[in-house]
């Protein structure tokens, strides 16, 4: 696979979406073909999946296990064919997202998160992002910010305790794997935020 693959990450609030226009835009520029998408969803199967997991009460493992099969359906759908094709996929959160919210503030098992990775994402190889972008926000600054917001659902509801170990889960991941990641301060003006989201992709190579 020859495409682009970049994942957003941070805890609700974060504010990642004028980053993610702002870079589907610079990568139309340079003559790529952008898909925007983002999880759980990119797909009709995964949409409705989203619709549950983000309205319905259920226990963690059930809301781990439509997570990763919403996943499932954008992967082979939507991602693994785009990268096929050499574009670029800007993804709106992906598996570490699942890590942190279901084991991070759920507290569901760390180690059958990794095996249903193993599952939805192996083939030969393992897909994941070339770059993780993560926008690191305290969960007060986010709390904040989500008071004024619209209705919130299931998880933006959640109490300032569940984002503190949402955001454990994120730096769990990116100890684990901080090559791939990009750690970005979201609590700065956006123009500084914007100016280190480019500074990330470049260095990995993926716009120059
Ligand atoms: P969004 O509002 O940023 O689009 O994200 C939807 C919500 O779904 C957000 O609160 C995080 C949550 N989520 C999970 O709990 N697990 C996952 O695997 C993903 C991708 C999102």
């Amino acid at each position: 696979m020859n495409g682009s693959f970049v994942s957003f990450e941070g805890i609700d609030g974060a504010g990642k979406s004028t980053h993610i226009e702002g870079l589907r835009n610079a990568f139309a520029v340079k003559g790529r073909v952008v898909t925007v998408t983002r999880e759980p969803g990119g797909t009709p199967l995964a949409e409705s999946l989203r619709s549950l997991v983000l309205n319905d009460s259920m226990d963690a493992m059930t809301e781990a296990l439509l997570v990763f099969a919403a996943r499932r359906d954008h992967i082979v759908r939507v991602i693994r064919p785009a990268l096929e094709r050499g574009e670029v996929v800007l993804c709106d959160r992906f598996t570490d997202a699942t890590f942190a919210y279901q084991g991070g503030g759920r507290g569901f098992d760390w180690e059958v998160l990794s095996q249903l990775e193993q599952w939805v994402q192996g083939a030969e190889v393992l897909l994941q992002p070339q770059l993780t972008i993560w926008f690191d926000l305290p969960p007060g600054v986010a709390a904040a910010r989500l008071a004024s917001a619209r209705v919130p659902d299931r998880f933006e509801a959640q109490p300032q305790a569940f984002f503190e170990q949402v955001a454990a889960g994120y730096l769990r991941r990116f100890h684990a794997d901080s090559e791939r990641f990009a750690r970005i301060q979201a609590d700065q003006a956006p123009e500084l935020v914007w100016a280190e989201v480019l500074a990330a992709v470049r260095q990995k190579g993926l716009l120059s």
